[in-house]
């Protein structure tokens, strides 16, 4: 039998319990993949929650990446073997489970040097985190960085990312203290604890009053609208996310007007990675996977919890108690 998550109702950490079910078969081209490890992406508790897109429909298996091993294989697939190492990546869910059905373009091949739960930290944090920065903002070496949110699985990534392409300075935001000092050991310069201080303040300090020439944000709100206020002329926005906003994020992200991006000389941007096509994706994931064997980059992991655990996982996840990538094991 396979344990998975399926979410049967929305609500609060509890609703997530694992169940038990018939083991899947490969689809003909596709796989089922063994997990070892599983990523959470924060999205999932808002998805939990049914505030990610209205038209939900229930029940569904949860669980968008996970790291594992190929144990079966449709007679139309090509690319994997029974054996391989792999990570799953599944923006149509089911992966909190200890085996997945998956199609072959939803495999990916890991870095090399990665442990497994450092494999199920890496997919949807770096190539977000990758994205954002070379394909969108196409920001260059020796350029100024602002990363929101930098003790988070993407934030990290970000950092690390920024750092071995050269940026300076790196700057970045975080919930208190302790998550400041962990993002300025992965590289940034300075990070602001933006509960309490004004991190316009330490952009300013830090770009002698120029600004920032690329911000990563994915908080939202208040945060959102001051990142904006510090973009240096030329400067590049790339909104990956509102984890601030609880409830309709669509009424609460201030609207720009096309001349104040006109007159500041401005760009802002978005990203949603499960819209990329794959053979797209195939193509930049090699140009990344590539990147972090040469630099030996490793993503941060952050607590690890049990599959039956899943609960608390979300709770610390959604609660801002968690630095890096949250894991599940199976
Ligand atoms: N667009 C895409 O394709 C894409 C892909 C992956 C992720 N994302 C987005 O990127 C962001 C980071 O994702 P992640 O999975 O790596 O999560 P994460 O950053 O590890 O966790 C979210 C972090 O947001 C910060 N935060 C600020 N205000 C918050 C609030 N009111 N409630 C909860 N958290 C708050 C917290 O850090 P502090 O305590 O330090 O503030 C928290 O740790 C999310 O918004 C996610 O939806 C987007």
């Amino acid at each position: 039998m396979a344990r998975q998550i399926v979410l049967t109702r929305f609500g609060g950490p509890e609703v997530l319990e694992v169940t038990e079910g018939p083991d899947p078969e490969p689809p003909a081209d596709g796989y089922v993949v063994e997990t070892r490890a599983i990523g959470l992406n924060f999205a999932e508790t808002v998805e939990r929650r049914g505030a990610y897109r209205k038209d939900q429909p229930l029940p569904y298996p949860m669980g968008k990446e996970a790291a594992g091993v190929v144990v079966a294989r449709g007679p139309k697939a090509r690319r994997f073997e029974i054996g391989d190492e792999v990570l799953v990546v599944k923006f149509d869910n089911g992966c909190y489970a200890d085996r997945i059905a998956a199609r072959e373009d939803q495999l990916l091949r890991p870095p090399r040097g990665l442990d497994w739960t450092e494999k199920a930290a890496f997919a949807n944090t770096f190539a977000t985190a990758w994205y954002a920065m070379h394909e969108i903002a196409r920001v260059r070496p020796g350029e100024s960085v602002l990363i929101q949110a930098a003790a988070g699985g993407v934030g990290t990534a970000a950092v690390l990312l920024a750092r071995s392409h050269g940026c300076e300075p790196i700057l970045g935001t975080a919930g208190g203290e302790e998550k400041c000092r962990l993002v300025e050991g992965l590289g940034a310069r300075r990070c602001v604890d933006y509960r309490t201080e004004d991190f316009r303040e330490a952009v300013a300090a830090f770009t002698g009053g120029q600004g920032v020439d690329y911000c990563l944000e994915s908080v939202g709100g208040e945060v959102y609208e001051q990142s904006l206020e510090v973009l240096a002329p030329m400067g590049r926005l790339v909104i990956i996310g509102f984890s601030s906003i609880r409830e309709d994020y669509r009424g609460t992200l201030k609207r720009i007007h096309p001349l104040t991006v006109f007159h500041r000389s401005i760009l802002v941007g978005g990203l949603n990675v499960d819209h990329l096509s794959y053979p797209s994706r195939l193509e930049v994931w090699e140009r990344l996977v590539t990147h972090v064997e040469e630099h030996g980059l490793k993503p941060v992991v952050g607590p690890v919890f049990r599959l039956e655990e899943a609960a608390e996982a979300h709770a610390a996840l959604e609660g801002r108690r968690t630095v890096g990538k949250v894991i599940l094991l199976p």
